[in-house]
């Protein structure tokens, strides 16, 4: 009978998760979509620890554990989650997604551990052993990758690369992959646990030195394929406990995360096979200008810029981790209903990897209302700059930069860019000339196109906005 219901728990905890990432395809329905899996998992959990039994009739005990890990781990999450400032956002994604990496290679570990106490050889279920090792090293991997991710994105850790990188990172894996071979078929007899130790050890060494090197603007690829790592580490401690929904979530986190990878490579313009070797982009020396080495830039004023917009027919506003770190994206909404009121067209050209973590502009600008039909994506809004009065490009730098086309010493040469040159005229709103997330300059600024408004883009959309408003 128990056993029944936590079938049927994990079949509403499973389909949950199906419904909610369906749901999180589209902002309106995104935060429903996202209580809906949240609520399938506590199910899943809650079920789990009072209605597991194994094969003999043994519930779980441990109950006290049990409780105060999750009590305390709700706590920290709840807290964490509240105090979190929106541009930290993506550090606490990295550290979350560390969290899930080391909970499956602890799984693993301690399965192992259970193994070599029943005195079971490791060689004799060659299937079994394998799937501990591959939840171990792909776990650590993740753990290890995030932790660096986690101190890349806050800042704290810098782009560092070893001399011979590559071969380092390729010698590292075929090691990982010799040792989980010989481990499964016995060739360290049947209960190498000083190898385990040493799997994860070089695991966790591969992770750093695979994420380290990876610069520019290359992170997102590194975070959506280290989700995906903690999906499938995951998705082998279910299969190690034949535990359905366990193995769900980590398949449709690893294939979504997978999906996303792909995405953010094609949106990087870079091979998956490069990423997992590791060590681009930072690696590179990159001119500091984007070939222009700097020059002369303009100004534009508050009231100049307010009636360039005032009178023109078409405007495209290009959103960038500023505008998050302003938390300009209600005046920013303003600044479209006015220029819409006065019959001018107003719509956002967002790109990929604009802001800190996938989808970053669209959430921030979901949370000021901002129409999802005015939102669009780099290939379709490319052709329409040539048809445009002025592009407002506000707090994003990167994903304006010609250096991604013109310059092959750039670390992110290659990467797809929004073509705003196209347009009649370009206003570029940050608060100095210094650079952006990968730390290069921009020659779009020195192009005869553009006029520089500076300052931070709350305050000037705020001055903007009444400028318009008193003329309009
Ligand atoms: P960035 O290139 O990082 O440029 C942001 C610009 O915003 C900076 O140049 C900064 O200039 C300006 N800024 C900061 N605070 C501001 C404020 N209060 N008001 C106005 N401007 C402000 O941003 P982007 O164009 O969005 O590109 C994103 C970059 O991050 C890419 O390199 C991308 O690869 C990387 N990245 C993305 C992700 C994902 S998944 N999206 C994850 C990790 C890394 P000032 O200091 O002069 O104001």
């Amino acid at each position: 009978m128990s056993l029944g219901l936590l079938a049927l728990s994990y079949l509403i905890g499973s389909l949950s998760f199906i419904i909610g990432l369906k749901m999180l395809s589209h902002p309106d329905t995104a935060r429903k979509g996202n209580l809906y899996a949240a609520a399938g998992m506590t199910l899943a959990i809650v079920a789990t620890i009072l209605l597991y039994s194994d094969k003999e009739g043994n519930s779980l005990h441990n109950y006290g554990w049990i409780f105060a890990g999750l009590i305390i781990g709700s706590i920290i999450g709840t807290l964490a989650a509240k105090k979190v400032q929106m541009t930290a956002m993506p550090q606490m994604v990295s550290l979350f997604n560390g969290m899930g990496g080391a909970c499956a290679a602890i799984i693993s570990l301690v399965e192992f551990n259970h193994l070599v106490h029943q005195g079971t050889d490791v060689a004799a279920d060659p299937v079994l052993t394998f799937t501990i090792l591959a939840g171990l090293v792909i776990g650590t991997v993740s753990f290890a990758g995030s932790m660096i991710a986690f101190g890349k994105l806050n800042g704290n850790l810098g782009d560092k690369t070893l001399p011979l990188q590559q071969i380092i990172n390729i010698g590292l894996l075929v090691v990982i992959v010799l040792m989980v071979v010989a481990i499964g078929l016995g060739f360290f007899g049947p209960a190498p646990v000083s190898m385990v130790y040493l799997l994860l050890l070089i695991s966790a060494l591969y992770g750093i030195l695979f994420v380290f090197p990876i610069g520019g603007a290359d992170m997102p690829v590194v975070i959506s394929l280290l989700n995906s790592f903690t999906g499938v580490a995951a998705a082998f401690g279910g299969f190690l406990y034949n535990n359905m929904v366990m193995l769900t979530g980590g398949i449709l986190v690893g294939s979504a995360g997978t999906v996303l990878t792909v995405l953010m490579c094609n949106a990087m313009n870079r091979s998956l096979l490069n990423v997992i070797v590791g060590s681009f982009g930072g690696n590179k020396s990159g001119s500091s200008a984007g070939g222009g080495q700097g020059g002369s830039y303009k100004e534009i004023s508050l009231s100049d810029a307010a009636v360039l917009m005032l009178y023109s027919k078409k405007v495209i506003i290009v959103p960038g981790y500023g505008l998050a770190v302003a938390q300009a994206q209600h005046i920013c909404h303003e600044l479209e209903k006015v220029l819409d009121a006065n019959g001018v067209e107003v719509k956002y050209a967002i790109h990929p990897v604009a802001g800190r973590m996938p989808g970053h502009m669209n959430v921030l600008l979901a949370e000021a209302d901002v129409s999802y039909d005015k939102l669009m994506d780099m290939d379709e809004i490319n052709p329409e700059f040539a048809h445009t009065d002025v592009v407002l490009v506000l707090g994003a730098n990167d994903v304006v930069n010609p250096a991604a086309k013109s310059d092959p010493a750039s670390p992110i040469y290659g990467m797809p860019i929004l073509d705003v040159e196209d347009a009649a005229h370009v206003i570029v709103n940050k608060r100095s000339m210094k650079p952006g997330y990968a730390g290069i300059e921009n020659e779009l600024f020195f192009r005869p196109k553009t006029s520089m408004l500076f300052g931070d883009a709350k305050d000037a959309l705020t001055k903007l906005v009444s400028e318009i408003k008193s003329m309009g």
